[in-house]
């Protein structure tokens, strides 16, 4: 059994990373944002796994492993974004899961963090691998 989960957003300039992180602490949106949120911790009990879960903001490495791909800002658009999603699983093996949020409107937010402690707990592995082919 896992001591503590560590989850990392990653992601390009003004996604919505730290949004994400100020909407699931707070659940509201936060019109206004710094630009790296601190670190943040949030005990067993309050978790669905019952297990310590860290939160961090923005960092430069790209080391995680597994992965799940995030597609915020959902209340900008009006049909699914899966025709742009689906490439980008196809060529990650390391993304577990997809999911599409709305730090706005509070979508999807507790899913997400709940995601990605299940994929550090309990991970699957990818359901399909284009790159082998045996
Ligand atoms: P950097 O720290 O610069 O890498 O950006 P970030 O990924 O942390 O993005 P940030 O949380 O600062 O949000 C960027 C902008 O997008 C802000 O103006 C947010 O208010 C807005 N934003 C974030 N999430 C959403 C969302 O779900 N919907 C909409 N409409 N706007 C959002
Ligand atoms: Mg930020």
């Amino acid at each position: 059994m896992r001591k503590d989960v560590r989850i990392l957003l990653v992601g390009e300039p003004n996604v919505g990373k730290t949004s994400l992180i100020m909407s699931l602490v707070s659940e509201e949106f936060p019109e206004v944002v710094p630009y790296r949120a601190e670190e943040i911790t949030i005990p067993a009990d309050v978790t669905p796994e019952r297990v310590p879960t860290h939160i961090v903001d923005y960092s430069g490495t790209l080391i995680m492993v597994p992965l799940i791909l995030v597609g915020n800002k959902s209340d900008l658009v009006e049909h699914s974004s899966m025709e742009t999603i689906l490439p980008i699983m196809n060529q990650n093996s390391e993304i577990e899961t997809c999911v599409e949020c709305s730090a706005k409107n509070l979508k999807n937010i507790s899913e997400l963090f709940y995601y990605a402690q299940k994929a550090v707990l309990h991970p699957t592995g990818p359901l399909y691998c284009p790159e082998k082919k045996d």
